[in-house]
């Protein structure tokens, strides 16, 4: 067991955002600031945050009055083999960024306050159907119904909210959204478009993992997605096999990508893949680099058939 941290709100270091750590500590906040008419944002994080997470906090802070920004490395979705114990983490260094940013609570519970008997011993998973069985849900098996689980149970912990997710993970906020929908949770999903180096390399936390030439080459990634959402929208492609092979072969040809988990192009509502390119689809790649794995995405719209070339 962890030791118990201090069960009521604390300052952080110098500042005047609260550290809250207990469930029963943010909803005394959050009653409290409910009763004199206060919109409550939420912004669920696995720390290590970055100007994408920024993004996310100054959104929910344009539209709210209380922002509270969570910070918890979930158990439940990692595999076994995942970066758990070496996941990023950098308490102080998100104090200040979540601050700057302008969230006003920063949630940090234990694994024991989110999992008291344990993530082992949590009976009740939260599983989302049909949209988990294809991309990062096939790479990653289990990990959507951990990362549903733990934004129910977030969700359940702060009330009704809403809540801003990156289009970055783009099948998570999926999958978050069909949750909200098909559970009726009183939770507003704001998407928010991915923030991106000069380069084109989307802000990730895993990016921390890359040195600074990974970084610099790892913008084929993006480059890829470009050449993809060009094919379909410039060149008229309307074959989907045509923009993956297009992609694996620029991510191939690149000596920074190490693997290739998928190069994909989808139905942007089902994620399953269509037969032929037709209106709002989804490029999506996820890669290791270094020690890394990278995933991205980019909308396009595809032309109606009639007007596509191939
Ligand atoms: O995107 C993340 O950081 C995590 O998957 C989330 C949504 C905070 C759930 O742990």
């Amino acid at each position: 067991m962890q030791p118990n941290p201090q069960p009521g709100p604390q300052p952080g270091p110098q500042s005047g955002l609260q550290r809250v750590h207990t469930i029963e500590a943010l909803r005394t906040q959050l009653a409290s600031a409910r009763a004199v008419g206060s919109r409550v944002g939420l912004v669920p994080t696995m720390g290590a945050l970055h100007e994408g997470h920024a993004a996310l906090v100054a959104a929910a802070a344009a539209d709210n009055d209380v922002v509270v920004t969570s910070i918890f490395v979930n158990p439940l979705q990692f595999a076994p083999t995942d970066d758990l114990a070496a996941y990023p983490r950098d308490l102080d260094g998100d104090h200040r960024l979540a601050e700057a940013a302008g969230a006003t609570l920063l949630f940090v519970p234990s694994v024991d306050e989110m999992y008291p008997q344990g993530s082992a011993g949590v009976l009740t998973s939260v599983h989302v159907g049909g949209i988990t069985d294809v991309l990062d849900g096939r790479a990653r098996p289990g990990h959507f119904d951990g990362v549903a689980t733990v934004v129910t149970k977030l969700f359940n912990i702060v009330g009704p909210c809403r809540a801003y997710f990156g289009e970055k993970d783009f099948q998570q906020l999926a999958v978050i959204t069909r949750m909200t929908n098909d559970l009726s949770v009183p939770v507003e999903i704001v998407a928010c478009p991915t923030v991106r180096l000069p380069s084109g390399l989307a802000q990730s936390s895993r990016n921390r993992y890359l040195s600074d030439d990974q970084q610099v080459r790892a913008a084929v990634i993006y480059r890829t997605l470009q050449a993809g959402r060009m094919s379909i929208e410039r060149d008229g492609v309307s074959d989907p096999s045509v923009v993956r092979n297009l992609m694996q072969q620029l991510l191939q040809s690149s000596p920074v990508i190490d693997a290739i988990d998928y190069a994909e192009v989808v139905d942007s509502s089902t994620l399953s893949r269509p037969e032929v390119l037709v209106g709002p689809v989804r490029l999506l790649v996820a890669v290791k680099v270094g020690p890394a794995r990278l995933i991205d995405n980019v909308g396009a719209i595809a032309p109606s058939v009639a007007t596509a070339s191939r």
